[in-house]
């Protein structure tokens, strides 16, 4: 018995859906159905219940229905180990804002946030290991920030002072007190930003040996950056801080003659390897990627289910058995039913999740509605 799990669910005006309704259990749920159905439309308004844009990366008013001027709205029933809680969000149609409540009451994305974890995989992510570095250290911060939900106000808060000590350096400004201070914003939000990377990889690693016994690839992981500060687990904060405080002040001519921050967190990269093959994940196949993916998907659900300070998280699975092979399949559905969190799964295809039996609530997704199956 999943100890998060949603147990009602209710879309209005979202996408492809005028109104989609669920009464569940705590169960997996699997979403099967025709290509353009409607099942990844589904998964992103639960990835909604969250702060940001969700799993599409979406604006508030690209989610809204086409053709109508309805608001959308996103209703849930959450069950936590810490008793049960009514959550929503949707657009305000009058000031165009994203609305939250919980328990009837206003709130805010943050709350929902520190309320309800969330790990998600989804098609696009397939690229991630031979994509481009900031797409990868996105990813990566959305990892952290399922563990350190302030982290993503960290990463954002550093990159506007970043942006604004750019545009100092790019007009010729030399008012070194207003760029100092914006250094010291910098080094702030940079430093809470490495603290927490290091304490995710730390997990991660940890939590892919615990299950050496797993059909997914053993992923050795490192962040790569520019820094030469090695952190440890003893390392200050403030220490971090005053090092990257130095880095900037030291950097200003070359940033001036870049037009970039050259140096910094945001630079960081995801280096992953498959140990066992000696093969950095970018030359895998297709299919040993996404069992890679796959793999720290699951050691990530693993890492947020052993946090102290957070409830099993909701496990997102968009497509996730399409590249995977049959044993591959049955492996992934016997390590979700071994985690807390309730899983959601998407496919065209019903067979692909045989290994559930009837362990799984099942919903054939149409155009015509959603059925229970
Ligand atoms: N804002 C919107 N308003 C109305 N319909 C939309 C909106 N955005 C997307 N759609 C439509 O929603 C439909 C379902 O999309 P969705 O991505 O959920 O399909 P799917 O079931 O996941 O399909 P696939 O198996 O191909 O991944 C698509 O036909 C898409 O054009
Ligand atoms: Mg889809």
């Amino acid at each position: 018995m999943n100890e998060t799990a949603l147990v009602r669910l209710k879309l209005h005006w979202f996408r492809s859906h005028e109104l989609a309704e669920f009464e569940l259990i705590s169960e997996p749920v699997v979403l099967f159905g025709a290509n353009g159905a409607g099942k990844t439309n589904i998964l992103e308004a639960i990835s909604l219940l969250a702060p940001g844009r969700g799993l599409r990366r979406a604006t508030y008013q690209e989610v809204g229905q086409r053709n109508s001027d309805q608001p959308w709205a996103i209703n849930a029933e959450l069950k936590l180990p810490d008793g049960d809680f009514s959550v929503g969000t949707g657009l305000d149609g009058q000031s165009n804002r994203r609305l939250v409540r919980i328990d009837g009451s206003n709130s805010t994305a943050g709350a929902l946030g520190r309320l309800l974890r969330q790990v998600w995989l989804t098609p696009a992510q397939d690229r991630i290991f031979s994509g481009p570095r900031g797409t990868r250290l996105r990813f990566f911060d959305r990892l952290v920030f399922s563990l350190f939900p302030d982290h993503g106000k960290a990463v954002s808060s550093y990159e506007k002072a970043m942006r604004g000590r750019q545009k100092l350096l790019d007009e010729g400004s030399s008012d070194p007190a207003w760029l100092s201070g914006l250094e010291q914003q910098m080094a702030g939000f940079g430093a809470n930003m490495i603290i927490n990377r290091d304490q995710v990889i730390l997990r991660l690693r940890s939590q892919v040996k615990a299950r050496n016994d797993s059909a997914f690839p053993q992923a050795e992981l490192e962040l790569q950056s520019d820094a030469d500060l090695a952190v440890t687990s003893k390392t200050e904060i403030t220490e971090v801080a005053a090092w990257l405080l130095d880095g900037f002040a030291a950097t200003r001519n070359i940033d001036a003659k870049a037009g970039r921050t050259l140096s910094g967190p945001h630079r960081a990269d995801l280096a992953v390897s498959w140990p066992a093959k000696q093969m950095p994940a970018s030359d895998c196949s297709t299919g040993e990627q996404k069992a890679l993916l796959v793999g720290l998907t699951l050691a990530h659900a693993r890492a947020v289910t052993a946090d102290s300070n957070s409830s099993p998280p909701l496990i997102l699975l968009d497509e996730a058995c399409a590249h995977l092979d049959v044993d591959r399949r049955a492996a992934l559905i016997d390590e979700l039913c071994q985690l807390k969190g309730q899983a959601w799964l998407t496919g065209t295809d019903r067979n692909l999740f045989t290994k559930f039996a009837n362990k799984a609530q099942f919903f054939e997704v149409s155009e015509t509605g959603i059925t229970r199956a």
